[in-house]
């Protein structure tokens, strides 16, 4: 049976708050809770509770918000069942990045000798490897993998994991891939397997860093995080905590009039700048601890 997605928007500091009540009232439940920005500009953030259509959630979500006074609508969505064979991608070209190779099913053909071809079934999940922020980072990827051994990789915002698959077959290395959406870690999880990566990837629910795989500040020779600049920024002293001395980040869904901005969060945590790679509009930013 599908899943509802119980979802809300408000200015951010009542978001945040609200969020937190949720996922206390959820905790013992394990409800899946997200809370994203959906509008930059605005400071106005998006906070989504997943249930099963047979429980008790709206009502319990009902009180919450009415005990709060937060006068915001709430809305209720039926996640698709995630049908496979129609959300491929279907109708559009695969896309080169240097070595990478991302395609569809139906472009298997298209493989040459030596690429390193990922294959994605996108369903409901970003990352089909077509958007500028996804492109460079699979530039920016393998530039720093030609010079530098990581061993070992975190992929905070896989979507449909697509960076973490090129990662692993890159590089060799086991790689973490984490997800706030619960729908995209289960596209991930299943382009994982697709791929044949399961041995190296592994997929979790998590915002942020808030996971127990990521406890006790654990650290990554190599972050890749292609989120959006403002929880970047948010997350730089975290992203420091994770990053051993000479570990490179990747940063990613960085609009390019704000890519200085982000720059100077990261130098404020320690963090060196090495290069920016231009798509689209997207800055694609390296940085060093
Ligand atoms: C722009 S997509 C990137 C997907 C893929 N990594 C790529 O490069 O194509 C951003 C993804 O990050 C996830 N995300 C956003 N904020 C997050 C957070 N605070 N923690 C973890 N994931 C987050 C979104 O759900 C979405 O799947």
């Amino acid at each position: 049976m599908s899943q509802i997605r119980f979802h809300f928007s408000a200015p951010r500091g009542a978001a945040e708050d609200l969020y937190r009540r949720l996922e206390a009232e959820f905790e013992e439940d394990g409800l899946p809770l997200a809370l994203v920005e959906a509008d930059e500009a605005e400071a106005i953030f998006e906070v989504s509770v997943y249930a099963e259509p047979d429980g008790d959630a709206e009502p319990r979500i009902r009180r919450i918000l009415d005990e709060a006074g937060a006068g915001v609508a709430l809305e209720r969505e039926a996640m698709p069942d995630i049908d496979w064979v129609s959300h491929t991608l279907a109708g559009l070209k695969p896309v080169r990045a240097g070595r990478v190779l991302v395609h569809g099913a139906h472009d298997r053909d298209k493989r040459e000798d030596g690429d390193i071809a990922i294959e994605i079934e996108a369903g409901l999940a970003f990352g089909t490897g077509h958007h500028g922020t996804t492109a460079g980072c699979l530039e920016m990827l393998q530039k720093i993998l030609q010079a530098e051994r990581p061993r070992d990789a975190l992929d905070l915002g896989t979507g449909s994991a697509v960076l973490a698959i090129a990662v692993a077959r890159l590089a060799g290395i086991p790689v973490l891939a984490t997800d706030i959406d619960p729908v995209a870690t289960e596209v991930a999880a299943r382009n994982v397997a697709l791929n044949g990566a399961t041995a190296l990837v592994e997929c979790v629910t998590a915002a942020g860093f808030d996971h127990p795989r990521l406890a006790g500040d654990r650290q990554f020779d190599l972050i890749v995080a292609n989120i959006l600049a403002g929880p970047l920024m948010e997350l730089a002293p975290q992203m420091a905590r994770h990053a051993p001395a000479g570990g490179s980040l990747v940063l990613s869904g960085i609009l390019d009039r704000q890519a200085d901005d982000v720059v100077a969060a990261y130098t404020a945590q320690g963090f060196r700048h090495v290069e920016t790679l231009h798509r689209e509009g997207w800055s694609t930013i390296h940085l060093k601890r």
